[in-house]
């Protein structure tokens, strides 16, 4: 198989007729979610279990396996095997990255400097190291199982030799306008994926580009709208999709399978942030009515901001007396809003997790 030459952008031959009906749906939903999102007061911190789970899911795909509750677990210090530590490595580098990129979007546009630096922060584990972090590549790959070769692969990118110029009109197009920011979204997160500029972690940037995408062109008041569940969960239709473009030219259904997605998503994120922000007005007057402290919105804070966390490092971070902590804890656990996920033993503090939140966060009960 050849490498592929991909078409140049902007492309001059989607069907914008067939697109039409579904250009204005997707909007209208992702203009609703924005609306609630711009009503967040303070999303990095109550939004974090959204980016927790996008950080897992995107990173599932690809099949490391592991949860929220032991990323969050991870974090709080307890201890996994190496082999489940190495996933929940790549799930806190994707973290970073997303993180590293957000900051960088208030002072300028995405370019491929950060793009790069996005990509030597996710490849920043052991496994990683292979990987060429932070690189272009320099060398021909394909995409196919594990044991194919590039006579016999599903997918080949284009020759490293006219890689640079290829991602300077990507970055190019980017920093442009197309007829409408979401088909210019599957056509960024595509493009990027036929380039495959990476020796690995492809997928990943690219699906990272998505929410800082939509940021920067202002479709959304904070970098946060995330689609790797849809992805996930129609992973054959996503690569089948992307496979379409270079086997058939066919950018439209891709466009297509996209807009979709983003419209089912921005309704699934929806509900995740109104469930976000009920479970926070709820437990307002569910921890005063628990501690009956005075400080008690800001006990709730740091369990929002930490849903899983040692009990000592609560006492350090809520910023209240650590007498009143200590006793906040324990009438929390004794309410059970907080359940413990390692006791304390010796010298160890326990490590305990703020239930609702974190099944929240899964998607599913885990405590
Ligand atoms: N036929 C194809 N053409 C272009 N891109 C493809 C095709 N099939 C899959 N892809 C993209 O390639 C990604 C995998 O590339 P790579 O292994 O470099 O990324 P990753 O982040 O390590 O893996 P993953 O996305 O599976 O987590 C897929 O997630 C998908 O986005
Ligand atoms: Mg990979």
């Amino acid at each position: 198989m050849k490498p592929y030459k991909p078409k140049n952008l902007p492309l001059t031959d989607i069907d914008t007729g067939q697109l039409i009906r579904m250009i204005g749906p997707a909007n209208a939903a992702i203009a609703r979610y924005d609306g609630l999102l711009q009503s967040v007061v303070n999303p990095s911190v109550m939004l974090s279990p959204l980016t927790q789970r996008e950080a897992v899911l995107s990173s599932r795909i690809e099949g490391t396996q592991a949860t929220v509750d032991e990323v969050l677990g991870y974090d709080a210090g307890v201890e996994f095997d190496p082999a489940k530590q190495g996933d929940i490595q790549e799930i806190v580098n994707y973290r970073k990255a997303l993180s590293l990129a957000s900051e960088a979007l208030e002072q300028g546009p995405i370019d491929l400097q950060l793009i790069k630096q996005m990509h030597s922060v996710l490849m920043n584990s052991v496994r990683g190291q292979r990987k060429e972090p932070g690189r272009f590549r320099a060398d021909q790959n394909w995409i196919g199982s594990a044991d194919s070769t590039i006579e016999t692969a599903k997918f080949v990118p284009p020759s490293p030799r006219r890689l640079p110029g290829l991602l300077e009109e990507f970055a190019n197009y980017m920093a442009g306008d197309d007829i409408d920011t979401l088909v210019q979204c599957a056509i960024v997160h595509a493009q990027f994926e036929i380039l495959h500029p990476f020796k690995d972690g492809n997928g990943r940037i690219g699906r990272l580009l998505i929410p800082l995408f939509l940021f920067q062109k202002k479709a959304l008041a904070s970098p946060m709208f995330y689609l790797s569940e849809y992805l996930e969960g129609n992973r054959e239709s996503y690569y089948q999709g992307l496979r379409n473009i270079s086997d058939k030219g066919d950018w439209t259904g891709w466009i297509a399978f996209f807009l979709e997605a983003l419209k089912h998503q921005a309704v699934e994120n929806t509900n995740r942030v109104k469930g976000i922000l009920s479970l926070y007005d709820d437990m307002k007057s569910r921890v005063t009515e628990i501690t009956h402290s005075q400080h008690s919105p800001a006990i709730l804070d740091a369990l929002f901001d930490k849903p899983i966390f040692q009990s000592t490092d609560f006492v350090d971070r809520s910023n209240i007396p650590n007498s009143t902590a200590k006793t906040a804890i324990k009438k929390l656990r004794d309410a059970q809003v907080l359940t413990a996920v390692r006791e304390a033993s010796g010298n160890r503090p326990a490590v305990l997790a703020f239930r609702e939140l974190v099944n929240l966060a899964e998607g599913r009960s885990v405590f």
